[in-house]
């Protein structure tokens, strides 16, 4: 990781938002590049074009804008006076995606920015476009010669990162025939969370648990994204792609390789990216044939949460009513290497659950050999370790104590750290930092082609299964409620539970 830039440093740049008009630019980037520059983490320089098919004028778009800045940006209520300042460096650009005139007339506004600044400027061409336009955008960025320089020119690419392993390899050829890899920043908003990337901070800071992250002390790990959200407006998107594509693939599986990977040597952007990559590649393959055994799917049905009546997923807007795409997936996976042989690492997520938190729980072996008398153990819950990435962000160590009294009485207790606890900063939202990277050219926190593609490969199994099967026991699982059984039944086999959540 590259130390990094102050605003002064900061070299001028300009962005460019493909599908500036959409959802992700109101709700998530201008947001979030507004909270950078009121930090003054944005260059002096700087310029937005947001470019898409609408008819709009830099007004309409900047009184958009400044309404999402309203609901979304971190630190909460906008002067009038800083917004103003901030919206002059943002201009609409209508175009059409697949035409290379807006492609040649984005190349003359950049030139003009330069012109007016006196110096060369970064282009960071940002696709926050609905997916299918991920696969033409590059080319033509190409063809104007948009593309060409890897020190001034870079692509930011949203997930989902292809369907399957084989479009996403059709799309990773597509960003390698006009970019060099180094110039692609492919997000998981994940990554940039304060709390994942403190799972790095923790393992390889502390030489404490270090000589016990292994199969001789762990006995399993969970990890669970839950979320009290259903589909919410983006019921057409989710349909076609369900949890697995969703949220495994990406977010589930990047905490799996910060939890299982190897110290890195340095913190050289390539060399943590091989650890994890390492990671994907030890993963024990699914065999076709026992998909079932280890994995789950769900799909939500009608239910109650916090007292409110949730309709069923086949009712949500934009979704079939046959719909057999899953909102909950539990899948159990082996790291095949010499830390992790025989360790389970089970991954959870669901939509519509009774609460929304995301962590990393490790059970570690209970003692092996029980000294204290039996009367001592009554709630005997061997030594946990939670890391917490949401909304509680921190990390509990769940232990046992001996309860005050004349008796040896045994009880599980904690030891807490919480960010709020002890820092005295706010944490910055995902997109800040990574958008933060970007402009600095800092490729930690991003996915690979390699990575993209390894994720894949380990969850083709399950997808070729689903897509032969219809799920005839769906909805199997209501809104409100912790998932299908059969995602409990996935753990109690082997004697495991999913943390109770309170
Ligand atoms: C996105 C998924 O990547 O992550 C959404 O597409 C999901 O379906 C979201 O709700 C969860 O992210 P966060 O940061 O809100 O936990």
């Amino acid at each position: 990781m590259r130390n990094k830039k102050t605003n002064d440093q900061l070299e001028p740049t300009v962005f460019v938002i493909f599908g500036g008009a959409g959802d992700l630019t109101w709700r998530k980037l201008v947001p979030a590049l507004f909270d950078l520059s009121r930090d003054r983490s944005m260059p002096a320089d700087f310029s937005v074009i947001a470019v898409d098919r609408v008819d709009l004028s830099d007004e309409k778009l900047r009184r958009r804008l400044h309404d999402g800045v309203k609901k979304f940006s971190r630190q909460g209520k906008v002067k009038t006076g800083e917004w103003d300042e901030f919206a002059r460096h943002i201009h609409y650009q209508q175009g059409d995606f697949k035409n290379l005139r807006t492609y040649t007339a984005l190349g003359e506004q950049c030139a003009k920015r330069e012109k007016e600044w006196g110096a060369k400027a970064h282009r960071i061409f940002y696709m926050a476009t609905p997916p299918s336009m991920f696969g033409e955008i590059p080319g033509y960025l190409g063809k104007a010669g948009l593309a060409r320089d890897p020190e001034w020119a870079r692509i930011v690419v949203e997930k989902p990162i292809g369907y399957d392993l084989k479009s996403a390899r059709a799309l990773n050829a597509i960003l390698a025939a006009n970019f060099d890899e180094s110039q692609i920043f492919r997000i998981d908003h994940y990554l940039g969370k304060e709390t994942v990337q403190n799972i790095l901070a923790f393992r390889f800071a502390n030489p404490l648990f270090e000589p016990i992250w292994n199969r001789r002390y762990v006995d399993y790990v969970t990890i669970t994204a839950a979320e009290e959200v259903g589909v919410e407006h983006r019921g057409g998107y989710y349909d076609h792609a369900g949890a697995l594509r969703d949220m495994v693939q990406n977010h589930l599986m990047q905490l799996l390789c910060l939890v299982a990977m190897e110290p890195m040597v340095s913190f050289n952007a390539d060399e943590i990216r091989n650890k994890k990559v390492d990671v994907l590649h030890a993963v024990r393959p699914i065999p076709r044939g026992a998909v079932q055994q280890c994995v789950v799917r769900g799909q939500y049905g009608r239910g109650t949460l916090h007292g409110k009546k949730m309709r069923g997923y086949r009712r949500e807007d934009d979704v079939s009513s046959h719909s057999k795409t899953e909102t909950f997936a539990a899948l159990k996976l082996f790291v095949d290497n010499w830390r992790w042989q025989g360790v389970p690492f089970y991954l959870r997520t669901g939509k519509r659950l009774p609460r929304q938190f995301s962590e990393v729980a490790i059970q570690f072996r209970t003692v092996p050999h029980q000294s204290f008398p039996p009367e001592s153990n009554r709630d005997w819950t061997p030594s946990r370790l939670v890391l917490s990435i949401q909304p509680e962000e921190g990390i509990v160590m769940g232990f046992q104590a001996k309860y005050p009294g004349p008796k040896m009485l045994l009880r599980p207790v904690e030891m807490r750290f919480t960010y709020q606890d002890s820092f005295a900063v706010p944490s910055p939202e995902a997109y800040e930092t990574l958008l933060w990277d970007v402009m600095n050219n800092d490729p930690t926190l991003f996915m690979r082609a390699d990575q993209v593609e390894a994720a894949w490969q380990i969850l083709m199994p399950v997808l070729g299964a689903w897509a032969k099967s219809t799920p005839r026991d769906f909805p199997n699982y209501a809104a409100g409620s912790w998932g299908p059984k059969a995602a409990d039944e996935l753990l109690a086999r082997e004697g495991h539970a999913w943390r109770p959540i309170a």
